[in-house]
């Protein structure tokens, strides 16, 4: 058995990971730490949470004492590292819990993975660290690291510590920096959920200054699959940019959105730029496809209509989020 700790599996890409992981792996157990912020849903996590192999544990990763319990009593041998806050305007209101968890808490688990002698650590990076692309070129792994916003400066500093940590102490980490996700079970807050849930309730679409900015996108699962595979075969001490080749101006998407649902391009306003707003983001992921042999299985124009189908068909799962009511119906269903 491989006894795998999953932290921030309650959020948008850890559990789809799990529930991918699980469906697929008998020999994996995995004990999901997450301190269920307000992006951290249980629900998510219905398909595994009976699952034999699957444990839920609801603590921060900045618990140090409480991490060495885990790793003690479940016998961990591997850490996926997902926790993290991870939304860009948040970060421009406050950047403090960013560094808390996204800094201070990998570090914590970084120490600690040390002291237990992990046989791999995977910290799930992004592709922001790299900081903003003019018109032409694409992100590689060697592209220097340069965050513009306070989230991407406290993904970038963890970034850092683990590597620090290969080099040093040769704790066998590797990184991955992986594009936009879109999917189901991602918070409303983020672009195409916010959309397509503000469409589907006639509501204003706020579009960050002129729309044109642009992401390069990839659905969830086909990055599930790529940590999958960096898991088992990436080299310690590497970095795997993953990405789909789905380059889109944020506001071409507003419009395919508007489209499939039938709503009117009259409900898109153009609102105040968000501050540092980076321009474009491109990833070059031939390192992964070329020496993992991974490779995206879903078109954008399938995953899209895909994924707004989900959150057609899922009302009351963003229901009770945007109504705030979720807290106090999973408290009520999972007694935690
Ligand atoms: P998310 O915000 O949906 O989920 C984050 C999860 O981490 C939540 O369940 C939350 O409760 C948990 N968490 C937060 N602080 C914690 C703490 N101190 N202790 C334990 N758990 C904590 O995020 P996501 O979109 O699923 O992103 C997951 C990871 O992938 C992040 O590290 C993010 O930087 C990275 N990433 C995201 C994207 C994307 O497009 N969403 C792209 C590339 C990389
Ligand atoms: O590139 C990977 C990153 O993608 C991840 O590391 C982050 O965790 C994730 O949040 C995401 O960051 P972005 O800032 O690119 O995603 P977001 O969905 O917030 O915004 C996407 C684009 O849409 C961006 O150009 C800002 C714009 N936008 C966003 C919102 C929420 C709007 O125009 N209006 C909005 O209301």
């Amino acid at each position: 058995m491989k006894n795998i700790l999953v932290t921030g599996g309650a959020g948008f890409i850890g559990s789809n990971f799990i529930n991918h992981i699980l469906s697929k792996h008998d020999d994996y157990n995995i004990v999901n730490l997450d301190k269920l912020t307000y992006a951290g849903n249980l629900e998510n996590l219905i398909p595994s949470q009976d699952n034999k192999n699957y444990k839920f544990i609801h603590s921060d990763i900045t618990n140090t004492e409480l991490v060495k319990f885990l790793f003690e009593k479940y016998e961990l041998q591997y850490v996926i590292n997902f926790a993290a806050e991870s939304h860009v305007d948040r970060s421009i209101l406050s950047s403090r819990e960013f560094v808390t968890t996204n800094v201070l808490g990998t570090n914590i688990l970084l120490d600690v993975a040390r002291i237990f002698n992990v046989k791999k650590f995977l910290q799930i990076s992004t592709d922001e660290v790299y900081g903003s692309l003019g018109k032409d070129g694409l992100f590689t792994e060697e592209t220097p690291l340069s965050p513009n916003s306070l989230y991407s400066s406290s993904k970038a500093s963890a970034d850092m510590l683990a590597l620090s940590n290969f080099k040093t102490y040769g704790l066998p980490v590797i990184i991955t920096r992986c594009s936009n996700n879109y999917g189901p079970y991602q918070f409303p807050e983020k672009l195409i959920p916010l959309m397509i849930i503000n469409s589907l309730n006639d509501k204003n679409l706020p579009v960050y200054g002129d729309g044109k900015n642009i992401r390069d996108w990839i659905y969830v699962l086909d990055h599930c699959r790529a940590i999958e595979m960096v898991f088992e075969s990436g080299t310690n001490g590497e970095v795997y940019n993953v990405g789909a080749s789905t380059e889109m101006e944020n506001i071409e998407i507003i419009k395919l959105i508007l489209k499939h649902l039938q709503k009117p391009e009259s409900l898109i306003e153009y609102v105040k730029d968000r501050l540092g707003h980076d321009r474009r983001y491109a990833i070059d992921s031939s390192k992964i496809q070329n020496e993992l042999g991974w490779s995206p299985n879903y078109s954008f124009e399938d995953a899209i209509i895909k994924t707004i189908d989900w959150y057609i068909s899922n009302k009351d799962w963003w229901n009770r989020i945007i109504n705030g009511e979720y807290m106090e119906y999973y408290q009520k269903q999972y007694k935690i």
